[in-house]
């Protein structure tokens, strides 16, 4: 299955199903034609994996950067491209990320950045790389002062997402990938009933699908793009809130599950949506097994704080909600009514 990623001279395709990354020989032929090194960027615990079989096949060098979130630091993308420099890898030559959202993070910002930008590709092996990471360009790397501050907009040549490499996800990254993936079902509108009979490529495809349509309609996030931080007004102060206390507290994908069953009732609060979507919203949560209950360790004004502070929230209360014309960036949203929604949201629970 292929999803193009309509950028004009930079579009791409997005390969999707079970043994895509051995789509990897043929890509390079085509999108990297005269290509004399290909470098693939992984992780050592990934290179150990039985699914990692793509270097012999295609003659590649294989590069080790830190484990997830390790990798995204200056010091490992200065060595990460010290190593293209002593590798003599030139601008006809391409990197291929292969690891989660992180991974592809880094490795698409030393493709950004070394000799002004070289060819990436990604293959990635997270549901959240697969679903939304290596898709649209986005690469970053933190800073002590928050993450992803630092970065650049930069398209891959092409993506594989192979669902044969997620078989060896850890139970929790499985999981919370779907906070994603219910994002995407949320947003294209589709009933929890439909679920049941939706294979996970086909999960992957939908989610891709999306992603590509909004990326290829507003690739530098100047509009349309937002849409895809439904549920993540509540999930980043969540986030941000948990960091200080316990990195290991919530995942990305367990605070969007948070933040989407918040974003139904604020909607429903403010006469947008009815009480059948906001079971909608619950039921496709539930089939995923996403966590939708506030840390007790959070106060409701910490956390409403913690939204006003949220970089894309442009210090205003913004979300995005479902409403009678779809999805839109709702802005201004007062912030005692927040208050007063998540109270009700907590008590339920
Ligand atoms: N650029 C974007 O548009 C974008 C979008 C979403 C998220 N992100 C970034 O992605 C990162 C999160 O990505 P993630 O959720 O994929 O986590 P991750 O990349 O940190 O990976 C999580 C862990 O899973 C391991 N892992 C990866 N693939 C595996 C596999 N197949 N089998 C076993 N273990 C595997 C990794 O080594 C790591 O330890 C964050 O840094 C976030 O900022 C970027």
């Amino acid at each position: 299955m292929k999803v193009n990623v309509a950028l004009g001279s930079n579009a791409y395709d997005v390969t999707i199903g079970p043994g895509a990354r051995h789509e990897l020989g043929a890509i390079l032929e085509q999108a990297c034609a005269g290509y004399q090194s290909c470098v693939i960027v992984t992780s050592k615990e990934l290179r150990g994996q039985a699914w990692f079989d793509i270097d012999h096949r295609n003659d590649a060098t294989v590069l080790e950067v830190p484990e997830g979130e390790g990798a995204k630091s200056f010091e490992s993308l200065a060595v990460l491209c010290e190593q293209l420099a002593a590798l003599k890898v030139s601008r006809r030559d391409v990197i291929v990320s292969v690891g989660g959202g992180a991974l592809s993070d880094v490795c698409g910002f030393a493709a950004a950045v070394y000799l002004r930008g070289i060819k990436v590709i990604h293959i990635p092996t997270t549901l959240v790389g697969q679903v939304d990471a290596a898709i649209g360009g986005k690469t970053a790397i933190n800073l002590g002062a928050g993450k992803n501050l630092v970065g650049a907009f930069h398209q891959p040549v092409a993506v594989l997402c192979d669902s044969e490499t997620l078989e060896t996800l850890p139970e929790r990254e499985r999981r919370s990938g779907f906070g994603e993936v219910a994002k995407c079902w949320l947003l294209e509108d589709r009933r929890s009933s439909a679920l049941a009979s939706a294979s996970l490529d086909e999960l992957i495809l939908l989610s891709v699908t999306l992603k590509a349509r909004i990326v290829a309609a507003d690739e530098f996030e100047s509009g349309e793009r937002a849409l895809l931080n439904y549920g993540h007004t509540l999930a980043h102060a969540l986030e941000v809130l948990a960091l200080s206390r316990d990195p290991d507290m919530l995942r990305h994908g367990e605070a969007v599950g948070v933040g989407l069953a918040f974003a139904a009732r604020l909607a429903f609060a403010l006469g947008r949506i009815d009480e059948s979507e906001v079971a909608n919203h619950d039921e496709v949560l539930s089939y995923f097994e996403l966590p939708t209950t506030v840390p007790q360790e959070f106060s409701t004004r910490s956390i409403v704080d913690a939204m006003g502070h949220d970089k894309k929230a442009h210090h205003d209360l913004t979300f995005v909600l479902a409403g009678e014309n779809g999805f839109e960036v709702v802005r201004g949203v007062e912030q005692g009514l927040v208050a007063q929604v998540l109270d009700e949201f907590r008590a339920e629970r």
